[in-house]
């Protein structure tokens, strides 16, 4: 299958999308500062895992990755030329706390103080993630995420955050993807801190959870005026075949991709009806931990890339296994191997849309991989492009049909450190010379100035 390299000639501007539609790009600590060992930062998992050996594409790592942390004035410039809005980053817990609970790195917290003022300078707005994946190392050493007390490490740790970047910083979101940092970090041991099997999941969930409400609520008490959201991974699921048991086996996975998270933090407790294997998780819920659980988000931020399909099968005890991989299905995919359908985003926003706790969507993260090649100094990526005009048309559908969507985030700006993936998937809007730290505009990028600049 191709995809056409014609991009789409549906015309929309963005004044269709109204004028309080938030528009940005977003990217994370780990994926793009580098620096790993600058100004007195701690190690992280991903430090650590990605200098195990075989765990990353290639053997790559992040020591320097796009150098972020000493070009970010340079990259706002950047944005700032493009018209960009809003700019999503997060903050390395280890930057700015080396051991992750106790002394605090004053050089580690005034790096992200330049950052959100040198943002604002531009008219940048600043919307800050707290946790994107990149736990420190000290305190996996006590369990990470299978350690309860790590509710009171990632309160601290937000209070830290929050005091010091509150008084400018309005927009925020506590997690990125919990139920990718929590399934790949803890049961496929894809993602740091590599581990496997079902008994160091159940806890990381339930402990994800928590902190999940409890840093809404540090965001809440210490910046009063905040916006607050917290974001989710999440695919629109289609049973395989329409059999009673394909439909079951979807709601399953239902279930586990795109409700586990979310349902708690409504105040809906698990989804226990749907997947049995939640049962797990009574032996390590307390007494209260329903309320811990719960916040009234401002926000949710929906993330984006595909959809998946779920057969039934006898043999595969293991849920995941139950997804029928695009590459077997004869569809288009991207670098990642995931089915280019634009479509699911707007089942997605359907599907958040329907729980009348929810009161804004704001889409934090879409974009999708293509190999890109760098010739004559241009970079041309129509179908990059083509993509993101057919979410946007998703998005607009959605909007009209009363949908309460407020906001679209482009992952990501300038081409950066895919995890597991190393540097191979290209998903940013500025192509980035990973061995000379050139950035070069792309010809999407160049299409998504001249769309915010209407
Ligand atoms: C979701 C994650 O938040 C981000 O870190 C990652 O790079 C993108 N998806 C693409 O896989």
């Amino acid at each position: 299958m191709s995809y056409s390299k014609e991009e789409n000639n549906s015309f929309f501007s963005k004044a269709a999308f109204g004028s309080d539609f938030h528009w940005g790009v977003s990217n994370a600590a780990f994926q793009v500062e580098g620096a790993w060992k600058q100004d007195g930062k701690g190690l992280s998992i991903w430090d650590d895992f990605t200098h195990q050996k075989g765990k990353i594409f290639g053997g790559h790592h992040a020591e320097i990755a796009c150098d972020f942390y000493n070009r970010f004035r340079s990259d706002l410039d950047l944005m700032a030329s493009m018209s960009i809005p809003n700019f999503r980053f997060s903050i390395s817990w280890s930057r700015i706390m080396p051991q992750g609970v106790g002394q605090v790195n004053s050089k580690g917290l005034d790096y992200y103080d330049r950052l959100v003022d040198e943002s604002m300078k531009r008219g940048i707005t600043p919307w800050v993630t707290l946790y994107h994946w990149d736990l420190p190392q000290a305190l996996q050493e006590k369990g990470g995420w299978t350690n309860r007390n790590i509710i009171y490490w990632f309160e601290e740790y937000s209070q830290v955050v929050v005091k010091k970047l509150g008084d400018r910083v309005k927009n925020w979101m506590v997690l990125n993807e919990p139920m990718v940092f929590t399934g790949g970090g803890y049961f496929l041991g894809i993602h740091a801190p590599g581990q496997k099997g079902i008994s160091a999941f159940i806890p990381a969930v339930h402990h994800a959870t928590l902190c999940q409400g409890i840093g809404g609520k540090v965001v809440r008490e210490f910046c009063t005026d905040a916006n607050i959201g917290t974001t989710f991974s999440c695919s629109h699921i289609e049973p395989y075949a329409n059999s009673e048991r394909d439909h079951h086996a979807a709601r399953k996975i239902d279930a586990l991709l795109n409700r586990l998270f979310l349902e708690p933090a409504l105040g809906r407790g698990y989804p226990f009806r749907d997947l049995k294997l939640l049962n797990r998780l009574e032996k390590y819920i307390q007494p209260g931990d329903d309320r811990l659980m719960k916040f009234d988000f401002d926000y949710i931020g929906l993330q984006n890339y595909t959809r998946e399909k779920v057969k039934f099968s006898l043999f595969t005890p293991l849920l995941w296994a139950n997804i029928v991989k695009a590459e077997k299905r004869n569809v288009l995919t991207n670098q990642m191997g995931w089915e280019v359908y634009p479509e699911s985003v707007y089942h997605m926003l359907k599907q958040f849309s329907s729980y009348p706790e929810i009161k804004k969507i704001l889409i934090t993260e879409s974009g999708t991989a293509f190999k890109d090649t760098l010739a004559n100094g241009e970079v041309n990526d129509p179908e990059r492009t083509a993509y993101l005009k057919r979410v946007l048309e998703q998005v607009l559908k959605a909007k009209r049909d009363g949908l309460p969507v407020e906001g679209y985030f482009i992952w990501t700006f300038t081409d950066n450190f895919e995890w597991a993936e190393g540097y191979l998937p290209r998903f940013g809007i500025v192509h980035n010379d990973h061995k000379t730290q050139e950035r070069v505009v792309k010809s999407s990028g160049k299409w998504y100035a001249d769309f915010l600049q209407g």
